[in-house]
């Protein structure tokens, strides 16, 4: 150990440090991290026949010069030596120092390594007629970093450096084999031979390629700038108002550029030259290590040289230039001598025309490149040359004071695209559009208007890239390598939001507080801020810039950490009175990494399933069923066979699965439940719901009947108003509406009792059925539809149960304004709705009260709508009930045909279908005594029916077969006897109808 303040070194036990005496601070367990590094690894091919061949005291030799050479190539990388194994030299990249390139350099060190073994070789066989050739490995993961050094190695072990020693083992001399994770996360790189090899203690085999080259990693070549620029209309008008400027002025100008990486800064200035046709030099900065330390210059002012070649005052400085910076991009012979010479020249060009230079990345610019553009800038003054210098905001810690260093200087800011520009610009980086929307949705969300996280994602995305927990590799160390240059404090504080604020919904100082004792978070915030990697949102709040640094922060905490993190913040959540669902999914996460590393983690389990739970089923009741799902799903996998609440949990999973439409993961949540319910009650909801699954409605009258026993006998609401619910719909199916009202009532009572959301629209939709069928004078039931609703509308799915039921009775009644304004609400209420349902019976409504106003064009489309949806869910009722109405369209448009195709093979065995089918098939039957006979037994059917409508309609069958077959007489009677019907139910749309035939027939109506 060494002191942190004066770094003497410490006594084991020492409490101060016996130099400076300042207190020793043991670095908390959490300090360790989890970091994606890069490893290398090489071996000597062939090793035991150069021992054989050569002197061991030569064999040393040449062996320290091989580490030599390699390590002084891992070096030159920065890569880091962990350790010879043998003649086997392994390196890190990202270990001490995580930079966005580690896996880049890593492979180019990795070719580096074969080269310099290459020469050795030749060397050496000229020399002593032996071999030296190496082989090498090379693949990028995930590795846990202790804080202290001298404990590294040990932790650098693991899966990567197994995988990776078993990709040098499988690679052949002089060939470097990276892994698809090593070369995805180092962007554009060349390699070949992709193959699969099984690696020993690896289960799956791993995609492996050969090395060919790493190229210079330019933004042409690493990043997309082929698709189609999108926005940025007001930084396009800076840069334009910049130049403009100084070309009116005639003054020297900086404009700085200033936006986090991938915001988009190169491709601005790209487009804004690619507008703007003027001269187009830009020169690049490069991490150190890669070219001179004014290449940047460089690339701006070769393009230049030709322009003045020929002026003979410039000679002296052109000269002076190709023996340094034009050459290699050093300042030689002095900086001063360099500086004055481009001044010259630029004055020479500048004379002639306005000049403009771009550097970009000048984050990486060297102190004495930055010398030089100052110089420039100060001798240049009365000239018209813009200076555009594009960078990341590490700019100013680099160079504190630039923005303040001359006076004609000015920044500016690119920030994030808006929501709609990046979806577009989503929508352009996917090769194909094979994304549904709520994967865009969260990609967008994730990038948080950055391009370039929204183009690796959705290339991640697509091409199911190699990934660091879901975030693709190169993306990862671009955003790991912003956050290990916080400092620790800022640091900490970041990864502390990640935890308690994985949405980017917000949070308080205080939360963080809550989770560390000390450390002034408000401080590591207004840092961080200026950072950019988090922001404020309203009322003092926070939260962390985009989904992305929130996930890679988070990721940087052992799963240790992680753990602990959210147990305490779950505590502190539970003393604040905070929600089942937002405690309980602490409480999960707690679980889920204490028992990945091995502790005892089952009262959280059993805690985190408790809340889950409990926020899942008061999710259910109000019937928000996305929510519920994820909940329930969440909680339901917390638990195994035999742990307390699990059948009541899968058996509410199971309503939620259903509702929605998804009848498969339904049936095994039931199945399931009811195998191990313990408690009656739960086995006979589950055993309902199966029933009502299977759709044989024989079957379900008599187990609702068997469970009503079950429920009554526990007292248990709910199950008694679904029981009811299916006796009334038995009750409807044979046409009897005012017994189906009977029990529809206690049903609702039920329902409320339980405080159900779901079982009360459910009644109330049954009651609005009936209500619309049944006997009761359309008038009185519209109020009284109106009366429940206004009584119950803010309910879940009440307004598009009941608003069903309340639209159809004012259609019936041809109020076409009321229709009109019922119809939108519900409708409308039916699209807020995720119940699968709702998919069939929006378009039904819209059919039938088109039907009803006799628009036939939009009633049959409507339908076929209907019919689809209802036989994606596979609702055999559903799509006799539509291919009914469908038939019903056809034979009002006189199509007989059609509506004969609708109707053949379809059977029903209910009296209210049934009266409805025979009356179909009698007006399409064209033998006179089978029709005359199928009319006659729709009117028995519809008869023994309550509903006035229903008879109606078969009278007005019967009419209109009676008429087809030339008996006008029987036939004016039958249409006078539905028009009677029509009348009794204030069905206006029918007794129009029966008196327009009645008319036709040549009679009175009455
Ligand atoms: N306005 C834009 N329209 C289309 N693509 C963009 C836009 N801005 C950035 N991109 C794309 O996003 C990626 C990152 O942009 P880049 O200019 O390289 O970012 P920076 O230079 O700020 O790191 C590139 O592929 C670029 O083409
Ligand atoms: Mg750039």
């Amino acid at each position: 150990m060494t002191c942190a303040s004066c770094a003497a070194d410490l006594a084991a036990d020492a409490r101060f440090c016996s130099r400076c005496g300042t207190a020793v601070v043991v670095r908390p367990k959490g300090a360790e991290e989890r970091k994606v590094v890069s490893v290398v690894f090489c071996d000597l091919a062939g090793s035991t026949e150069m021992s054989g061949a050569l002197d061991p005291e030569l064999l040393r030799t040449v062996l320290l010069r091989y580490y030599e050479l390699m390590s002084g190539v891992i070096a030159a990388n920065g890569g880091v030596v962990e350790k010879f194994i043998g003649d086997a030299v392994m390196a890190v990249f990202g270990l001490t120092e995580t930079r966005e390139d580690d896996a880049r350099r890593a492979l180019v060190a990795a070719l580096g390594m074969t080269e310099a073994a290459a020469g050795f070789d030749a060397e050496l066989r000229r020399d002593h007629g032996v071999r030296l050739r190496v082989r090498i490995g090379v693949h990028t993961g995930e590795v846990v970093a202790l804080p202290d050094p001298g404990e590294r190695q040990a932790f650098v072990s693991g899966e990567v450096v197994n995988i990776t020693a078993r990709l040098e083992q499988a690679a052949g001399p002089g060939e470097v084999l990276v892994s698809a994770a090593a070369r995805s996360a180092a962007g554009a790189v060349t390699v070949a031979d992709p193959r699969r090899v099984s690696l020993k203690g690896v289960a799956e085999p791993v995609e492996v390629f050969r090395l060919v080259d790493v190229p210079p990693a330019d933004p042409e070549r690493t990043r997309r700038f082929d698709v189609p620029f999108i926005g940025r209309e007001a930084d396009l008008a800076a840069l334009d108002a910049a130049w403009r400027r100084v070309v009116d002025e005639g003054a020297a100008r900086l404009l700085t550029l200033v936006g986090e990486p991938g915001i988009g800064k190169t491709r601005l200035v790209a487009e804004w030259l690619r507008r703007d046709t003027g001269s187009v030099v830009i020169g690049r900065c490069r991490p150190v290590g890669d070219g001179g330390t004014l290449t940047a210059l460089a690339e701006c002012v070769a393009p230049l040289v030709y322009e003045v070649e020929r002026v003979a005052s410039v000679e002296p400085a052109l000269a002076l230039l190709r023996r340094g910076l034009l050459r290699d991009g050093t300042p030689a012979p002095s900086l001063d001598a360099t500086a004055a010479a481009v001044a010259r020249l630029l004055a020479a060009v500048a004379g002639t025309r306005p000049v403009l230079l771009v550097i970009d990345d000048c984050q990486w610019a060297q102190p004495s490149l930055v010398a030089v553009l100052d110089r420039l800038l100060a001798g240049l003054g009365a000239l018209p040359v813009l200076l555009v210098c594009v960078a990341r905001p590490d700019l100013l810690d680099a160079f504190p004071d630039w923005e303040t260093t001359w006076p004609s200087a000015e920044t500016a800011v690119v920030g994030r695209l808006s929501a709609p520009d990046s979806a577009r610009l989503a929508a352009h980086f996917a090769d194909v559009s094979t994304h549904d929307t709520a994967t865009t949705e969260w990609i967008v969300g994730q990038a948080g208007g950055n391009p370039l996280y929204l183009e690796q994602l959705v290339a991640a995305v697509e091409h199911d890239d190699a990934t660091a927990g879901g975030l693709p590799l190169s993306l990862q160390a671009l955003v790991a390598a912003r956050i290990d240059r916080l400092g620790d404090a800022e640091r900490a504080t970041l990864r502390l939001g990640a935890v308690v604020d994985p949405d980017g919904d917000g949070f308080a100082a205080a939360d963080l507080a809550a989770l560390a004792d000390g450390g002034d978070h408000d401080r590591a915030l207004r840092e961080l801020v200026r950072r950019k990697l988090v922001e404020p949102v309203a009322d003092g709040r926070y939260r962390i810039a985009n989904g992305i640094t929130s996930q890679v922060a988070y990721r940087g905490l052992t799963k240790r950490r992680r753990g602990e993190l959210h147990e305490r913040y779950a505590e502190h959540l539970a003393a604040r009175a905070a929600s089942d669902a937002l405690i309980g999914t602490h409480l999960a996460q707690a679980h889920r990494y204490q028992s990945a590393v091995g502790l005892p983690a089952d009262t959280l389990r059993s805690r985190a399933f408790g809340h889950l739970d409990r926020a899942g089923a008061e999710a259910l009741r109000r019937v928000d069923l996305p929510w519920a799902l994820t909940l329930l799903e969440q909680a339901a996998d917390l638990t195994t066979a035999g742990d307390p609440g699990r059948p009541e949990c899968l058996q509410r999973l199971g309503e939620v699965h259903l509702t929605l439409g998804r009848h498969e993961q339904a049936r095994e949540a039931f199945t399931t439940a009811a195998a191990e319910a313990d408690r009656p009650v739960t086995a006979a909801h589950a055993r309902l719901h199966l029933a009502m699954l299977r759709q044989d409605m024989a079957e379900l009258d008599r187990v609702a009947a068997e469970e009503f026993d079950v429920f009554h006998a526990h007292g248990d609401d709910l199950g008694l108003s679904r029981v009811r619910c299916v006796l009334a719909r038995s009750h409807q199916r044979r046409g009897e509406q005012g017994r189906a009202l009977n029990v529809l009532e206690p049903a609702l009572r039920h329902a409320l009792a339980a405080a159900a959301d779901r079982e009360v629209a459910n009644a109330l939709g049954a009651i609005g059925l009936s209500l619309w069928h049944g006997p009761l004078p359309a008038a009185r039931a519209t109020e009284q539809c109106r009366a429940l609703l206004a009584a119950h509308r803010d309910r879940g799915a009440v307004q598009a149960t009941l608003g069903f039921a309340l639209t159809m009775l004012h259609a019936i009644q041809a109020r076409t304004a009321e229709t009109a304004a019922a119809l939108a609400d519900a409708q409308e209420a039916m699209a807020a709705m995720s119940y699968a349902e709702s998919r069939f019976f929006r378009p039904l409504l819209g059919a039938l009260v088109a039907a009803h106003g006799a628009d036939w064009d939009q009633a049959r489309w409507q339908l076929r709508e209907a019919l689809s949806a209802a036989s994606a869910v596979r609702a055999d009722s559903l799509v006799r009930q539509t291919r009914l109405e469908l038939a019903r369209v056809h034979l009002a448009e006189d199509d007989t045909g059609a509506a004969g195709e609708l109707v053949r093979g379809l059977t029903v065995d209910d009296s209210a279908d049934l009266a409805n089918l025979l009356g179909v098939a009698a007006r399409v039957e064209p033998d006179p005594g089978r029709a005359t006979e199928l009319a006659r037994r729709a009117v028995a059917t519809a008869r023994r029916t309550d509903s006035p409508a229903d008879h109606g309609r078969a009278l007005l069958d019967l009419a209109h077969t009676h008429a087809r077959l030339g008996r006008p007489v029987p036939a004016l009677s039958a249409a006078r006897a539905a028009e009677r019907r029509f009348a009794a139910k204030g069905h206006a749309v029918g007794s129009a109808r029966a008196r327009r035939m009645i008319s036709e027939l040549g009679g009175r109506p009455r």
